[in-house]
């Protein structure tokens, strides 16, 4: 079997990352948005670091205005991950792009992105599930009404809560309010952390978050006393090894620790954050895997399992995908 079609499941992917650019230029277009800055001249985004990638990101998710939109943006990505052997995705939504976390117009955004996901499921036999995610960079007052959407509508399709954004700014813990309000409406939490941040920012997600899992969190292994709290604490890691090569966590595939990571008995798993602003897919990110660091199909099994066990989906689904 090639490593296309095996069967992939994916923890970490924003849902408006994951944008085709033939798509956020051609609703563009339509509403006669310039957003020419977004795109390179061969038409993919254009960026240079990090800060910079966040504020591209934001400008392409400008002309997303409508429930509508998210749902053709919902569809076009799972028809692109299922094409790549995906068959559970957890998508980073975020209400402050849907509406302003204003509750009532998360609700309509919300039911557009779940109607798109249940289609593509009954077709393309991909599943999937919503973290809605604060934005850290936007501040802790501006997570609060993120955090009450999150609650207000959990136990459908959303099952998760977390954070995204620059994690440079601010503490994990200055956002502990919001992460108590998901938690106690029964959300499952995970954080960016350990992308940019350190050992530092992992010890406050578990600390002051208390999270289950961490989005990235490989600059753990600067520490590696906390890298044992990892394995006894049974943290997942959400790996983008692509995302963390192209935005210069690591400079090369051969430096990024992932490999490392695993050997030492911390669980990973792969995910691709935003594709196409990272020129991959999960295809690619096996395949990469393959390459630097000899993964095989009994490797690629055992992370697969750890994405299911760590996945924020109900026992019946599990069941459905093992
Ligand atoms: N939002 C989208 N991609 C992100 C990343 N890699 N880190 C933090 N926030 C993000
Ligand atoms: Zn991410």
């Amino acid at each position: 079997m090639s490593l296309r079609d095996l069967p992939k499941l994916e923890l970490h992917l924003h849902l408006e990352g994951a944008a085709p650019p033939s798509l956020i230029r051609g609703m563009a277009k339509e509403k006669s948005v310039d957003i020419s800055r977004v795109f390179c001249e061969d038409g993919s985004y254009d960026f240079r670091d990090f800060v910079h990638f966040l504020s591209v990101y934001e400008a392409a998710t400008s002309v997303l205005k409508s429930p509508e939109d998210y749902a053709r943006l919902m569809t076009a990505v799972l028809e692109e991950s299922a094409s790549h052997g995906v068959i559970y995705t957890e998508f980073f939504v975020s209400p402050d792009f849907c509406g302003g976390s204003d509750v009532t117009a998360w609700r309509e955004y919300l039911h557009a992105m779940e109607e798109a996901a249940t289609r593509a499921e009954a077709q393309l036999g991909i599943a999937s599930r919503g973290i809605v995610t604060c934005i850290r960079h936007f501040g802790p007052d501006k997570a609060k009404p993120t955090a009450l959407c999150a609650a207000e509508t959990a136990g459908g399709w959303i099952t998760g809560f977390g954070m995204g954004g620059d994690e440079s700014v601010g503490h994990q813990g200055d956002y502990a309010y919001s992460f108590d309000m998901a938690r106690e409406a029964g959300l499952r939490l995970t954080t960016h952390a350990g992308e940019w941040g350190g050992p530092t920012s992992v010890r406050e997600a578990l600390d002051d978050l208390k999270v289950e899992r961490l989005g990235h969190g490989v600059q753990v292994i600067q520490d590696l006393a906390l890298v044992d709290r990892l394995i006894e604490e049974d943290i997942v890691l959400e790996v983008c090894p692509g995302s963390n090569i192209v935005l210069g966590v690591y400079p090369k595939w051969d430096r990024h620790p992932i490999q490392a990571l695993r050997e030492r008995g911390v669980k990973v798993t792969v995910s691709t954050d935003d594709p196409p602003f990272f020129h991959t897919t999960m295809t690619r990110e096996y395949e990469q895997l393959a390459r630097v660091f000899g993964w095989r199909a009994s490797d690629f099994h055992e992370i697969s399992q750890t994405a299911l066990d760590a996945a924020f989906c109900d026992a019946d689904t599990k069941a459905r995908l093992a």
